[in-house]
Order: structure tokens, then C-alpha cells, then sequence
């Protein structure tokens, strides 16, 4: 097997708190291996450590035991975090800048070259799909868009992995569903990505696999499809099925002795059903 692209091997973390007798465990005894190219998603509670865990991955937060490493190298090296691009879980921004100054002020912290500087902001910028917005100042931009700047400095310096800490949290349903295009196309591109959300059914379709914090442990791992599979039941999904069809069907079925379960008409989501009554009257931002 390759090396992972994130590994968190027995962490602990265990805040002080000065003006009280007891301690927080933020994060006890965890372990994650994120495989490159993979889409995760640490999910979990307000509180349940998700910021905490991806802070310490990226070296801002010290561990109390155990460790973390990126590519296989130690979160406490500044190397580590070469091919890393970060999105904060609430970014700070100058709202005076435009979206392409803001882009060439985090590439200059990258150390990117003049030249190459022009071309990857441009570039980043038809990314996100604010190209438009580029002569803009963020102050007039919307929340959705203020996440799509955050993930285009993310990208800026060309990352293998990137870390989204509530990427889609306060953003509308048309926003967040461009931030999780977004995310599929990162990993079409083969960009790794560790994502935290509290908001469980806006990420699970992009992740590949999914960890659930709960009060600092991990309570479950794995794909999602297995995590959210009903042991033995199977769904038929049918179209123009006719009455006696329908009716055949149950009848072998009771021959055989499956029990049916349910037999209902097939349901659209409601984010769906909002989308698309919301989608002609959506103009671009
Ligand atoms: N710098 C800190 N000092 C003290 N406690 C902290 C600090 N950062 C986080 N915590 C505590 O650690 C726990 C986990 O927080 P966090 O990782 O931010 O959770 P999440 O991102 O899942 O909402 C919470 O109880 C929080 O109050
Ligand atoms: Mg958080």
C-alpha cells in the first residue's frame, strides 16, 4: 500500500483550563489513515473535535500524545505542510481587497514567482468559477463566494491535499452545491481532501469515506454506503411499473418468503426539490 496521505496515530488532546479544576479532552486516542486521492470527511457535533484533530494535522496545535503526519512526514515539521492548502473554518479575509488581489497576496506568502503568480491566480480563479468576480471587493461578495475565494487560496501553491473545516456551514443550497462540485473536481484532478462538517447530509455524497466524532472519539469509520447500508434489505427502484407488475412481485416475494417492507412512491430530496424551484430565479452571483 502507498503511504497515506494523512495518518493520526493515538492522538490525545487534552486542553488545560486554567480557572477550573477539570481539563477538556478534545480528542482522545484517535486514529485515521486518509489513502491519497481518497475524499474523507470528519463528521461529528458542534464540540466533537473536528477542528481540533484537522489543526493539529496541519502542526498549528501542539498533540499531548500521539502524532500526526502528512505524506509521512511529521506535522511538526514545517515540510510537512509543503503540499498542504488549508481552508479555516472561518476565514478572515480583507474585505477591501478584490478576489484576484487576495489570490496574489496569499500566492506571495507561497512564495510563488512574479510570473508564475499571474497565471495560477487566473487560473484558481476559473477554478471556483469567480473569474467574473475577480475585480470585485470581497465586501460585496456572498458568503458562497467568500468560501470559493477561501478554497482558491487553498489551491494557490498547487496542494496534494487540501483541508476544508466546514466548507459548506452558512452557505445556501445553490452555494453549496457548487462548493461540493467543487470538491469532485479536486479529486478528479487527484487532490486529496479532508473535510469536517457538522452537517452530515451535505457532505456524504462527495466523501468517499467518512469518520463520526463524538465527544472527541470515533465512534464509527468506513465507507458510506456500508456505514448507511441496512443489513438484508434491498430496494427494487421501478419505472412504469403496471399494478399487476407490482402485484406479481409481492406475490413471489411472499412465495419466497422475503417480507415487504415497504412500498411506496419513490421521493425526490428536498434539497432537490428546492434547487430546482429555486434555480430559475437563482441568477449568478
Ligand atoms: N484553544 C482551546 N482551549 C480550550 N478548549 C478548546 C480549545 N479549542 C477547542 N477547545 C474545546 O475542545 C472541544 C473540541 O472543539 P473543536 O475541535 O473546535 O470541535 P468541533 O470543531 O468539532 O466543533 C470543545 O469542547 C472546545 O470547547
Ligand atoms: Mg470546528
Amino acid at each position: 500500500m502507498s503511504e497515506p496521505a494523512v495518518a493520526v496515530t493515538e492522538l490525545t488532546k487534552v486542553f488545560p483550563v486554567p480557572w477550573r479544576r477539570q481539563e477538556i479532552v478534545a480528542v482522545q486516542n484517535l486514529n485515521l489513515r486518509v489513502e491519497p486521492g481518497e475524499v474523507y470527511g470528519l463528521l461529528g457535533p458542534n464540540g466533537s473535535g473536528k477542528s481540533t484533530t484537522l489543526k493539529i494535522i496541519l502542526g498549528l496545535v501542539s498533540t499531548t500524545r500521539g502524532q500526526t503526519e502528512i505524506f509521512g512526514r511529521n506535522s511538526r515539521l514545517v515540510e510537512s505542510r509543503e503540499a498542504v492548502g488549508f481552508l479555516p473554518e472561518s476565514p478572515y479575509f480583507y474585505k477591501y481587497l478584490t478576489g484576484a488581489e487576495t489570490l496574489r497576496f496569499f500566492g506571495k506568502l507561497c512564495g510563488l514567482s512574479r510570473a508564475s503568480l499571474k497565471k495560477r491566480v487566473d487560473e484558481v480563479l476559473e477554478l471556483v468559477g469567480l473569474a467574473d468576480a475577480r475585480d470585485r471587493r470581497l465586501s460585496g461578495y456572498s458568503k458562497g463566494m467568500l468560501q470559493r475565494i477561501g478554497l482558491a487560496q487553498a489551491l494557490i501553491d498547487e496542494p496534494k491535499l487540501i483541508v476544508l473545516d466546514e466548507p459548506t456551514a452558512g452557505v445556501d443550497p445553490a452555494g453549496s452545491r457548487e462548493i461540493r462540485d467543487l470538491i469532485v473536481d479536486l479529486k478528479r484532478r487527484g487532490i486529496t481532501v479532508l473535510l469536517s462538517s457538522h452537517l452530515l447530509a451535505q457532505v456524504q455524497e462527495v466523501c468517499d469515506r467518512v469518520g463520526i466524532l463524538a465527544g472527541g472519539v470515533l465512534v464509527r469509520e468506513g465507507k458510506l454506503e456500508e456505514l448507511i447500508a441496512i443489513e438484508n434489505q434491498t430496494e427494487l427502484v421501478l419505472q412504469n411499473a403496471s399494478d399487476n407488475l407490482l402485484h406479481e412481485i409481492e406475490t413471489l416475494a411472499v412465495e419466497s418468503h422475503a417480507k415487504l417492507i415497504a412500498h411506496r412512491r419513490s421521493t425526490t430530496t428536498l434539497e432537490r426539490l428546492f434547487l430546482e424551484a429555486t434555480t430559475k430565479h437563482h441568477s449568478k452571483e
